[in-house]
């Protein structure tokens, strides 16, 4: 099938390169020239597991990249896939869908077949069908028989997207009527995943349903942490029973530092800001994020009570991606600690094994080690912020420390007395 996907970000790149690996005709519409470069070169312009050898299997073959959308007019599907970033008030800033809408219908005004426009990005319920379809129907001067519309929305997690993609756990397309649904249904062909058939807005709320649940489960996970820790109990023992139900489902209840990125408490907010311009008053999803923002502060109250003031003492930071796998520290939890520890005057150096010329753009002035020896080297006191799989193995290096205080944000070291911010 011959497919556009608008938007070369991470959903867009991830989603276009595997639907070339189903065998399709893929161009991906990006405008910036230095993405452009990357992808025609066959090197993915974001680190993602598996992402590069795909692409260099068929970049210049069936997958193309262009900036400009002529590819649309002789397309059977263009998924959208731009962002739809936080505005300052939480709710969805929706411009680059629109303008992507309209560029969309401009070019579908060449195409003399039936195409279906696909939202793949993540939009408040009704975006689809008040934004997008007025848009592209103006700028391309069609009817709606001409122009199928439809919502996709996509479940990929950071670091494990392509994984994601190629074995879902299901398929949710929605649309107004059975053609556009049954053509977005072929794309997908040769994968095993039960298809959700859904109306388009019901498809535009499962996604952000789906990521309010799963931040909400770690939410309730870190507050029962907090309450088992004064109690002298391990929650990830409480938490093993609990999720064996299978009712509750034993993911996502890993107690710690609580979650970042560009998704929940992007999406979060959004349903927040959604509910409230419909009159209602979203007490459970606020204290998702009430939780969440108080969370990783907890473990500087620990270190404090271990070590008295922070001020003018070394405090390392390991791990600043928002979670491992990723150089992303998007809304990380280490971006909160960090800050408060360099109000209170502490000498804050860090250690990641992806993340830091990232971070270096938000903190310049604190010092970077390219090795957890570096950073744990006379330090008073240890911040363990993400999962890395290899802070596992950290050991020996501990004993480089001035004092060894080691508060884990998240459950991943083995070195025994250590303090856990919720066991
Ligand atoms: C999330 C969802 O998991 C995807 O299904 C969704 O498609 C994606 O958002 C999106 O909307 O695009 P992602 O943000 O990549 O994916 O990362 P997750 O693996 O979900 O982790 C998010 C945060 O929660 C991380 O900071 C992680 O450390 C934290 N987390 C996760 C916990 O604190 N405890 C857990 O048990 C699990």
């Amino acid at each position: 099938m011959k497919i556009v996907v608008v938007g070369g970000g991470y959903v867009g790149l991830v989603s276009g390169i595997c639907f070339s690996e189903l065998g399709h005709d893929v161009t991906l519409v990006e405008i910036d020239p230095a993405k452009v470069r990357a992808i025609r070169e066959g090197k993915p312009p974001i680190y993602e597991a598996g992402l590069a050898e795909l692409l260099q299997k068929h970049a210049n073959k069936n997958l193309h990249v262009s900036q400009g959308y002529e590819s649309v007019s002789s397309s059977e599907i263009v998924f959208i896939a731009v962002g739809t970033p936080s505005q300052p008030d939480g709710s969805a800033n929706l411009s680059y869908i629109e303008a992507a809408s309209i560029s969309v219908g401009k070019s579908l005004k060449n195409n003399p077949s039936y195409c279906v426009v696909v939202v793949k990005s993540t939009v408040p319920p009704g975006t689809t069908d008040k934004i997008v379809k007025p848009a592209v129907i103006i700028a391309s001067g069609k009817t709606e028989k001409e122009i199928g519309f439809a919502m996709n929305p996509e479940f990929l997690r950071e670091g494990r997207a392509v994984e994601d993609f190629l074995h879902p756990d299901r398929i949710v397309i929605g649309s107004s009527d059975s053609r556009s649904g049954n053509r977005i249904g072929q794309v997908y062909q040769g994968l095993t995943a039960p298809i959700i058939r859904t109306g388009i807005t019901s498809a535009e709320m499962i996604k952000y349903a789906s990521n309010a649940f799963l931040a909400t489960k770690i939410s309730f996970s870190n507050e029962i942490g907090n309450i088992c820790k004064n109690l002298g109990i391990d929650v990830y023992e409480v938490m093993k029973g609990v999720g064996l139900d299978t009712r509750i489902g034993p993911l996502f209840l890993n107690a710690g530092a609580g979650f970042g990125g560009s998704c929940f408490p992007k999406d979060v907010s959004a349903l927040i800001s959604l509910a409230k311009e419909n009159g209602e008053n979203p007490i459970l999803l606020r204290s998702v994020l009430e939780v969440n923002d108080q969370q990783p502060c907890r473990m500087i109250r620990i270190l404090e009570r271990k070590i008295g003031t922070v001020k003018g003492k070394r405090i390392a930071v390991l791990g600043l991606a928002f979670k491992d796998n990723t150089d992303d520290i998007r809304d990380s939890r280490a971006i909160l600690v960090i800050r408060e520890l360099l109000q209170k005057g502490a000498r804050v150096v860090a250690y990641d094994p992806l993340a830091i010329p990232h971070m270096r753009e938000i903190f310049p002035d604190i010092e970077y080690f390219g090795s957890v020896a570096g950073a744990l080297r006379g330090a008073n006191g240890c911040l363990v912020m993400t999962e890395w799989p290899e802070f596992s193995k950290i050991d020996k290096e501990f004993d480089l420390m001035a004092e060894e205080v080691i508060v884990e944000g998240r459950r991943v070291l083995s070195r025994k007395g250590v303090e856990g911010i919720c066991w």
